[in-house]
């Protein structure tokens, strides 16, 4: 049956969050979505089916045995008509199914058989979160394309503190919408993004860094590739997995990082530089790790190349994307890096605000051209990547 909606199969686990998912549901109808729900039997303890058959108006799932004659054919029918999956919230034991293929539910078997994108926003509490197992099923599923939205942090259900509560319900059905039309307006162009901060080696063990997590490159870098560009990521060392789609090429210092990118550079039609690079390095590096009784009164200090102006300066056609992190007069050093590492576009960000820039979910940037400066709301990083590369195809288209 179609009348031009697409259908979002939205899955429900058993969280308590999951009656955050009836605001989702109410969301994308609204959106002009037909919504579908498949839960979990777990999911049912939370949330009644009514509940949700009354706020998408379509029968909702639960059981791989239900009477009707043609169930059995019902769990890849659901799967087949899915334009998109998304999973909210989803549990640790659900991450773990998918992650592994395991199809003992309604929602896991659908999951599992759908050719549609996947979104998935994980609920839990923080231990399991973080541990390593959990984090390890997560990158399974992004390195086969599903979008995970990250937890936030703050109190959760069961009293503790940290990361675990389900993305805000705009930042799903922003993710939603992405991917409902996700466009490939960056098929067959190359696409060089640098992520991360440098590691500048003092000795073995310890070195001169920053607080850079490398969330904003590599979800430009994700954008882009699900955009169709063949990707090239360089990094400085980051906890992050491989984006899904991209080659990564993992380094730890700015002279790294130069060669690394500078032998891709003249391949390239877009390149985002949001690497936090170390301006300067210590002049030499020991060794042997320096003990305590030998160390230094002082350490001296080389400057490192700045890679950004060096791309500027070869003006090779691409567009020329850099960052600007700015704890004062944000607008005014951003033109004047635009001007200075002549770049196409600067995305600049204040990074005085310790909740906002390094290391965070969230980041709130301008966006400085030549002809216009834009100034964006507060938003998740992968949405920020979204605005950065619709410019950057602008530009491109303007060539
Ligand atoms: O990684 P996250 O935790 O998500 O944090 C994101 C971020 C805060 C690192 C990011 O938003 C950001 O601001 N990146 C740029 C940080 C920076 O080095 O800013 P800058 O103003 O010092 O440098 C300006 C530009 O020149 C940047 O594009 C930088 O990549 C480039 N540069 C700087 C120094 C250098 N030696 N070589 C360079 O290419």
């Amino acid at each position: 049956m179609s009348d031009g909606r697409k259908t979002i199969v939205v899955g429900v686990t058993g969280g308590i969050a999951a009656y955050k998912t009836c605001e989702l549901v109410r969301a994308l109808v609204r959106d002009g979505y037909r919504v579908k729900v498949v839960m979990t039997e777990a999911a049912t303890r939370f949330v009644s089916p009514l509940t949700f058959r009354t706020l998408s108006a379509e029968p909702v799932t639960v059981s791989m045995w239900a009477d009707e004659p043609d169930a059995k054919i019902h769990h890849i029918s659901l799967a087949e008509e899915a334009d998109l999956m998304v999973i909210a919230p989803c549990t640790a034991n659900v991450i773990a199914k998918i992650a592994h293929g395991r199809a003992d539910d309604m929602l896991t078997t659908t999951a599992l058989a759908t050719e549609a994108p996947l979104v998935i926003a994980p609920a839990m509490n923080v231990h399991m979160w973080r541990k390593d197992v959990t984090q390890r099923n997560v990158a399974v599923l992004r390195s086969r394309g599903a979008v995970v939205i990250d937890p936030t942090h703050g109190e959760l259900a069961c009293g503790d503190v940290g990361e675990g509560r389900l993305a805000s319900v705009e930042s799903i059905v922003e993710a939603v919408a992405a991917e409902a039309v996700r466009v490939r307006d960056l098929m067959g162009k190359h696409v060089l993004v640098t992520a991360g901060g440098t590691h500048e080696p003092i000795d073995p063990v310890r070195y001169i860094g920053n607080h850079s997590s490398g969330k904003t490159g590599f979800a430009v870098a994700e954008e882009a590739a699900r955009r169709g560009a063949r990707v090239f990521l360089v990094t400085g060392p980051s906890h992050l997995p491989d984006p899904f789609g991209c080659e990564v090429v993992r380094v730890q210092t700015a002279l790294q990082m130069r060669a690394a990118v500078l032998a891709r550079a003249d391949a390239a039609d877009v390149i985002v530089m949001s690497a936090a690079v170390a301006d300067f390095r210590p002049a030499t590096a020991s060794s042997d790790k320096i003990k305590k009784t030998d160390a230094p009164a002082q350490i001296t200090l080389e400057r490192n190349p700045d890679i950004l102006s060096e791309l500027g300066a070869r003006n090779g056609g691409a567009v020329l994307v850099g960052f600007a992190a700015e704890t004062s007069e944000v607008e005014e050093n951003a033109k004047a890096k635009l001007e200075a590492k002549c770049c196409d576009l600067i995305v600049a960000n204040d990074v005085s605000d310790p909740v906002l820039g390094f290391g965070t979910d969230e980041n709130r940037v301008l966006l400085v051209t030549r002809d216009a400066v834009e100034r964006l709301d507060v938003l998740p990083k992968a949405a920020i990547a979204r605005e950065i590369l619709d410019r950057a195809v602008r530009l491109l288209e303007e060539r």
